[in-house]
């Protein structure tokens, strides 16, 4: 069965793909290679000895994604990761990621719904929750006014589905609502890539610890945590691909209760930031420069999940540690940095 996967060649996209792959799937992947590099394919191919279909396709173009979709009418599934997600650079440029984000899910419905068999995999995030009132955080927990555009993104995307399984009964959908994903594939032959200066915390410990990055600045440490740190649930990244797979096949197999679903992707453990460059120190054997900076705006100040709905309805549970997680992000790095 043939699959496509939108930015198939991102972090969270090109381990799905992989998981995908080692479950006799068909890969198509479209990526618009503005936040990946064609590299990728090598590395999914390296581990899975199969090479998947590649187009380059930006979603933004509607003409170009109809005349994919007249090509690959045999698509039974698509996993739609493509969008922008950094969340300060959305503060910074809103309309380009309203652009990004919203009409490329707009033009994607609207072909799979063209399709002989539409079931949609969304790439949500525990964003669309703020700061939640209470922890862990279930799927019932009241979505809060956005703190970002790209926050906001993930919110109306839910929406802009949910409305479209109202009127297309047969249009089927399951939004996963990822934590805080981290790690690489354990061959290392695939990882996070990030542009730039990192944003996120792991690739920034894995740099700083590589020497590429002089010092991690660890933002608040005077927040109400027991270490004053912020609290997240880092999920390896491995084993939130693997829930794509699950989900996916739930709707393939008609399994659903209803067309429309949503779940939390995390561990069900919060470790603050404190514990998360403890924990890379111990598998590294790395001593981490790093010292207190002031709280990062936006930041809330603890998020992690309650696993009980994935874990009891999808069949699905995390089985990587933090440390398992961290060791696998260290051994990416040291491969990437030829260290
Ligand atoms: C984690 C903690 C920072 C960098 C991300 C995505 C979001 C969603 C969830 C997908 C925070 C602290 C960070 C640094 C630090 N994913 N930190 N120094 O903000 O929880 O959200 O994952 O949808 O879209 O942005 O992740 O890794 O940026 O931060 O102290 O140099 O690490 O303050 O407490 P975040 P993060």
């Amino acid at each position: 069965m043939k699959i496509l996967v939108t930015g198939g060649l991102g972090f969270i996209g090109s381990h799905t793909v992989v998981e995908l792959q080692e479950k006799g799937f068909e890969v198509v992947i479209v990526d618009d290679l503005s936040n990946s590099t064609i590299e990728v394919m090598e590395g999914i191919t390296a581990i899975t000895g199969k090479r998947p279909i590649f187009e380059k396709l930006d979603l933004k173009e509607k003409d170009k994604v109809e005349d994919f979709f007249r090509r690959h009418k045999d698509i039974v599934g698509v996993i739609h990761f493509a969008a922008s997600k950094a969340v300060g650079e959305s503060v910074e440029k809103p309309l380009l990621y309203y652009e990004n984000n919203i009409n490329t899910l707009v033009y994607m419905l609207k072909s799979v719904l063209n399709l002989d068999a539409s079931n949609f995999i969304f790439s949500s995030s525990c964003t669309v929750y703020g700061q939640a009132d209470t922890m862990p955080i279930t799927e019932s927990a009241p979505i809060k006014p956005a703190e970002s555009p790209y926050g906001n993104t993930k919110q109306i995307g839910e929406e802009i589905i949910q409305d479209t399984c109202k009127v297309y009964s047969e249009f089927k959908a399951i939004a996963l609502r990822y934590f805080n994903p981290i790690g690489a594939h354990p061959s290392a032959n695939i990882g996070e890539l990030p542009i730039g200066v990192p944003q996120n915390l792991v690739p920034f410990i894995t740099q700083t610890a590589a020497g590429i990055r002089q010092q991690l600045s660890v933002f608040g440490n005077d927040y109400p945590t027991p270490d004053g740190t912020c609290i997240r649930d880092y999920i390896h990244v491995v084993d939130l691909a693997k829930a794509h797979v699950v989900a996916l096949q739930r709707l393939l197999e008609n399994k659903n209760t209803s067309n429309f679903e949503v779940f939390n992707l995390g561990t069900g453990k919060g470790s603050s930031v404190l514990e998360a460059i403890e924990a890379f120190e111990k598998v590294s054997g790395e001593k981490l420069n790093y010292t207190f900076a002031p709280r990062r705006p936006g930041d809330v100040i603890q998020a992690y999940a309650d696993t009980s709905k994935a874990n009891e309805v999808l069949g699905w549970k995390a089985k990587s540690t933090l440390d398992d997680a961290m060791l696998s992000a260290w051994n990416w790095e040291k491969k990437v940095s030829n260290i």
